[in-house]
C-alpha cells in the first residue's frame, strides 16, 4: 500500500490539483475576479499618474521664481549639481554645452540636448533630489525647473516666474533636433514551415558601421568594374531593400521570384528606378521613397535595382 501511494503519489497530487481548479473555476466570473485586492482609489492613482507630456500637459497648478529657485537649488542641488549646473566631481553637470552636439565629444545637458522643458519638470519632481525623491513640493519644482532653465540661459529674467500658464512659451534649444524617424520597421517573420536548412542561411542585411562588409569590398576590388556595380548594388540592396524584398514584407515582390518581376522588369529601367527613388504604391502595397534610406544617392539606386532586376529574370 504504502509503495502504491509513493509511486502515484505525483498522479494522486495532479488530481487533487484538478479538483481544486474545478471547484475554483465555479467562482471564476464572480466579481472581483480572483478575490484579490481592491480598486484603487483615486488618489492612489493619481500618485502614480505624474508624468508631463511634452505639451504641459499634466503640469499641476503652482508658479515658482528663479530667484526662489536659486535659493532651493543651493540648498538641496548645488552639492551634486555644482553651484551653476556645471557638476561635481563625476556628478551630472546641467547646463552649458549649447552648441556641441555636433562636435566629437558633445556635451549633453539639459540645455543642449533636451527637446522639451516639460521633462526637466517630470524629471526634477519625479526623481530628485538623488537622495529623496518626490520629496519637493510643486511650486518647489516650478522654481527649480526656472532656475536650471535660467543657468541655460534660456530664462534671461532673474525676476521670471514659472507657473502652467507660461510653460508652453519655453523653446528648448535643441527642440528640433528630434524628429519622428519615419524608416520601415525591420520585421522578422518567423518560419513555421519548410523552412531552410539553417546551416545554409546567410546573413543578408546589414548595418552600416556593425555588420562587417570588408570581404564584399575585398573582393569587389579584385574584380571588373562591372562586377564592382553588381557589388554596390548588392550591397545597397542588402543594406536598404532586402528587409521587404527578401521576405515579401509589406507586399514588397521577392526577389528572384521572376514570376512577381516579369511584368515590372517590361516597364524598363527608367520607371522601375524612379518608381524606387520617389517610392511608388501599386496593388500590390507601398514602396518607399528610397526604400525609407533618404541618404542614397541615385548611383546606389540604378545599381540596387540593376541588382534587383538581374536576380529576378
Ligand atoms: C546626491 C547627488 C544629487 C543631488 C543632491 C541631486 N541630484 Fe540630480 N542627479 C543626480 C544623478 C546621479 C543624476 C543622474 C541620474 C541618472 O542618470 O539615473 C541626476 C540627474 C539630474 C537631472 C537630469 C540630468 C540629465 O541630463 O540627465 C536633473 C535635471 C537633475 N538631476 C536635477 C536635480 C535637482 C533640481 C536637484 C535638487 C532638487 C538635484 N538634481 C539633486 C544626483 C543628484
Ligand atoms: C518597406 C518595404 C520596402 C523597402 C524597404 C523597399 N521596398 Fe521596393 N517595394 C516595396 C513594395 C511593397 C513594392 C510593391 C509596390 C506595388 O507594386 O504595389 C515595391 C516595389 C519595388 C520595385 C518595383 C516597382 C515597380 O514599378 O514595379 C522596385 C524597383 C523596388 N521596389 C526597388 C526597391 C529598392 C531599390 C529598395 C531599396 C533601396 C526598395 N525597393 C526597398 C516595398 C519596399
Amino acid at each position: 500500500m504504502y509503495n502504491w501511494v509513493k509511486k502515484y503519489f505525483h498522479v494522486l497530487v495532479l488530481i487533487f490539483a484538478a479538483q481544486g481548479f474545478i471547484a475554483s473555476s465555479a467562482f471564476a466570473k464572480e466579481p472581483g475576479y480572483y478575490g484579490l485586492g481592491r480598486i484603487a482609489t483615486e488618489e492612489e492613482i493619481a500618485g502614480w499618474d505624474i508624468d508631463i507630456r511634452p505639451d504641459g500637459q499634466g503640469l499641476p497648478v503652482g508658479s515658482g521664481s528663479v530667484s526662489q529657485g536659486e535659493g532651493i537649488f543651493d540648498a538641496k542641488c548645488a552639492v551634486c549639481h555644482g553651484d551653476f549646473g556645471e557638476g561635481e566631481g563625476r556628478w551630472p553637470a546641467l547646463a552649458g554645452g549649447i552648441g556641441t552636439l555636433t562636435e566629437d565629444r558633445p556635451e549633453k545637458t539639459v540645455g543642449s540636448y533636451w527637446p522639451y522643458a516639460s521633462t526637466l519638470w517630470d524629471y526634477i519632481h519625479r526623481a530628485m533630489p538623488f537622495t529623496a525623491p518626490q520629496s519637493l513640493t510643486d511650486n518647489e519644482t516650478y522654481a527649480l525647473t526656472a532656475y536650471v532653465l535660467y543657468l541655460n540661459e534660456i530664462i534671461d529674467d532673474e525676476d521670471f516666474v514659472l507657473s502652467r500658464d507660461n510653460f508652453a512659451e519655453i523653446e528648448m534649444p535643441n527642440k528640433d533636433g528630434f524628429f519622428i524617424d519615419n524608416r520601415p520597421d525591420v520585421i522578422n517573420i518567423a518560419c513555421m514551415e519548410n523552412c531552410k536548412d539553417p546551416s545554409k542561411i546567410k546573413v543578408t542585411s546589414a548595418i552600416k558601421g556593425i555588420t562587417p562588409l570588408k570581404h564584399l569590398e575585398q573582393t569587389a576590388a579584385e574584380t571588373e568594374n562591372k562586377v564592382d556595380s553588381t557589388k554596390r548594388g548588392m550591397g545597397v540592396y542588402e543594406q536598404s531593400c532586402a528587409m521587404c524584398h527578401d521576405s515579401g514584407l509589406a507586399g514588397a515582390p521577392i526577389v528572384g521570384d521572376n514570376k512577381l518581376w516579369v511584368d515590372r522588369i517590361a516597364q524598363g529601367m527608367e520607371l522601375l528606378v524612379e518608381h524606387a527613388t520617389n517610392g511608388f504604391t501599386g496593388d500590390a502595397g507601398m514602396m518607399p521613397a528610397k526604400g525609407g534610406n533618404p541618404s542614397l544617392s541615385e548611383e546606389d539606386l540604378v545599381a540596387a535595382v540593376e541588382y534587383m532586376v538581374s536576380q529576378s529574370r
